[in-house]
């Protein structure tokens, strides 16, 4: 590394962390959506309407294996990003930190299982995810494989790597919205709410392209331990 080493400034590690907060609250929300659009279809043994809802509902252990791990990761890593919060809770952070790995891998592991054959976005959306989530992955396990050797500054940047990635999937959601809505604008409202395959992977390669950018940047402005 040369030259001086940055430190964040509290109006940008604010900014960040207020974009963070919007994303995850993103995704908690169609988290639950898909909760209680899927749930009382599996639990009655019935086939919703809707396309996009039919793969969640008739693969639910693959699904369900994939957003519930990774609902889990998403609250707790920002807790682990905070370096007040380390600082004063080391041991606190050992420990939640294994389960939040754990937790992450599974639904990296299981974004590939449910998302690459069953993909909503089709071939485009399904090579997004093979090369996001083994980015993901690799960042989680090298982020492990650091922090047990005691390489503090290399085991937080793979975590914010592997973070990078994760929160991106609020971004996918804000996309396939903005292309929602104009599909409907063009069509004069005609155009279906749900959704189009081509919307879906394009969303995936634009969310996952600029968080991956986002979180390098990121690592260049603050390359020591900062908030
Ligand atoms: C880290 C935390 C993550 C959470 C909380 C999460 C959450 C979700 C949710 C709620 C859905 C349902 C889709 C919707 O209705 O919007 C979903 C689907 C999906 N996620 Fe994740 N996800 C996470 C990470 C990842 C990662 C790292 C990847 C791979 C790069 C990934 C790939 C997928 C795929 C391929 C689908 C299926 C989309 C479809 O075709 O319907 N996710 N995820």
């Amino acid at each position: 590394m040369t030259g001086p080493a940055r430190v964040e400034s509290p109006r940008s590690a604010r900014l960040a962390a207020l974009a963070i907060g919007a994303l995850i609250a993103i995704v908690l929300g169609f988290a639950a959506m898909r909760v209680m659009i899927d749930w009382p279809n599996i639990l009655a043994g019935t086939t919703p309407d809707d396309d996009f809802a039919m793969r969640y509902v008739e693969h639910p252990w693959l699904a369900y294996l994939h957003i519930a791990p990774g609902v889990v990761y998403l609250i707790g890593a920002p807790l682990q990003l905070s370096r007040r919060f380390r600082t004063r809770h080391y041991q606190f952070h050992r420990r939640f930190g294994r389960v939040l790995l754990v937790c992450a891998l599974v639904t990296g592991v299981f974004a590939l299982l449910f998302g690459v054959p069953h993909a909503w976005g089709g071939a485009p959306e399904a090579a997004a995810t093979v090369l996001f989530g083994s980015w993901f992955l690799l960042s989680l396990v090298l982020a492990y494989r650091a922090i047990r050797r005691g390489a503090v500054a290399q085991h937080r940047r793979w975590m914010i790597r592997a973070f990078a990635v994760g929160v991106g999937i609020g971004t996918i959601r804000i996309w396939v919205g903005i292309f929602v809505g104009i599909e409907q604008m063009l069509s004069g409202g005609a155009s279906p709410s749900t959704p189009s395959p081509t919307t879906f992977g394009v969303a995936f390669w634009l969310a996952f392209t600029m968080h991956v950018a986002i979180g390098e940047w990121w690592l260049r402005r603050t390359p020591v331990l900062t908030g």
